[in-house]
């Protein structure tokens, strides 16, 4: 862990709003996994609290919306936020009322109806067939709900949704949420690394979803600056310089863009670090492993590289302890296996053991950081991962941010 001045925030920020007495929608990302009715993983919920208690502190009449899964732009009791609502109000210790339907007549008494503090947590935005779309009308009806829009959904900034952007477009008095504030900000030291070396970490499945943010990285590298690539995308690396991988994932359609990344690195100083050991396993289901060295060792034509090897998690610890600043997004392997689940469990970690300043996005890292008991090791948790990667592939825009900067009152 490590402290460091932040980069200032060229957003409003909630501490400028206006919200006493005042209704404030508040666009948040409780899209939480759900098991039985009730609320799986609530870390979602928990990450707004410090938004919401601080608006119910200010006498803000709250309204809240979010989406939940992807319902077909209809109402889905399946994808209610019943459960969501019941989880809020315990965190919360006070009522969260939920009208049935996301905006409409009842809705709008109810808000009418609520005093400073109170919340009232709409349907499921996705509900509606116009969020997904931006509906003019469907952003209308939200935004005359409300005096003042704060946004707290970073895991959705990602999206141009009517409650994303059609609702702040409306609404003149807006400003972002603690969490996205937060959020912003730790992004900001990755993107703007001025910290070094800079280790990035990426795993996963597919080595087409991280090469834009790769490259995107990249340009802002210095000598001395590593990347280290773990999960099945590494295998297409692998592959591309001619180790037989098997039964292996890996794209071949991304053989050149994979030489073309190693060769750009090359020229910057920049090492790629890719496994020199795997963990190999028939199918996915398998109950049992071996490690096989890359150089030496062949898998078998029904076997698949489902982790990285021992020697290559130690390289990698190696490299990430001796970084002032780390990005760690994606597995190392077929986490969700335990027999696979070492190399990414040992990046967690390193990542945590690491003196520098660290940020980690994406849902299994993040399992991986809750499962080793080491999260608030972690300088930065972010509660996106399509949209960190996309605000640092973009270089810092989003949707959702990006409509908050024309504020009137900045
Ligand atoms: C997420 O879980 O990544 C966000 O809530 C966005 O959800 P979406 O991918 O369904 O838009």
């Amino acid at each position: 862990m490590a402290t460091n001045a932040d980069a200032p925030l060229a957003i409003n920020t909630l501490d400028r709003l206006d919200v006493g007495n005042r209704r404030v929608f508040v666009r948040v990302d409780f899209n939480v996994p759900l098991k039985d009715g009730q609320v799986r993983d609530d870390t979602r919920i928990q990450a707004t609290l410090p938004t919401l208690r601080k608006l119910q502190e200010r006498g803000a009449r709250l309204i809240l919306g979010s989406h939940l899964g992807r319902p077909d732009g209809a109402p889905d009791p399946k994808f209610s936020m019943e459960p969501v609502g019941a989880r809020l109000a315990e965190l919360l210790g006070c009522e969260v009322r939920l009208p049935d339907e996301v905006v409409g007549d009842g809705v709008t008494k109810l808000v009418h109806d609520t005093r400073a503090g109170q919340i009232v947590l709409l349907e499921n935005l996705r509900w509606h067939p116009g969020e997904t779309r931006n509906d003019p009308a469907f952003a209308q009806a939200l935004a005359s709900l409300c005096d003042a829009y704060v946004n707290d959904a970073f895991g959705a900034s990602h999206r141009a949704h009517a409650s994303i952007v059609g609702v702040p477009g409306l609404v003149a008095d807006k400003a972002a949420g603690l969490l996205l504030q937060a959020e912003v900000e730790a992004l900001g030291r990755v993107i703007h690394n001025s910290e070094h070396p800079f280790v990035t970490v990426v795993g996963g499945a597919k080595v087409s979803d991280k090469l834009p943010v790769l490259l995107a990285i990249l340009e802002r590298l210095r000598p001395g600056d590593s990347i280290l690539i773990g999960g099945a995308m590494a295998n297409t690396f692998l592959a591309a310089s001619g180790v037989e991988v098997g039964s292996s994932l890996f794209e071949p359609d991304r053989f050149a863009d994979c030489k073309n990344l190693l060769t750009r690195a090359g020229a910057r100083d920049v090492r790629v670090l890719l496994p020199t050991d795997l963990r190999v396993g028939v199918g996915t289901k398998a109950t049992s492993a071996r490690v096989i060295q890359v150089e030496s060792g062949a898998l078998g034509e029904d076997e698949m590289a489902l982790d990285i090897g021992p020697a290559s998690a130690a390289r990698f610890r190696a490299a990430i302890l001796g970084a002032k600043l780390v990005f760690w997004n994606g597995p190392m392997g077929l986490f969700e296996n335990s027999v696979f689940a070492e190399g990414t469990l040992a990046v967690a970690k390193a990542v945590a053991d690491c003196g520098g300043y660290t940020v980690v996005g994406g849902g299994d890292s993040v399992a991986a950081l809750q499962d080793s008991g080491v999260a608030d090791k972690i300088d930065h948790v972010s509660t996106g991962g399509g949209a960190s990667l996309e605000m640092i592939e973009s270089g810092g825009s989003l949707p959702g941010i990006d409509v908050l900067r024309t504020n009137r009152s900045a």
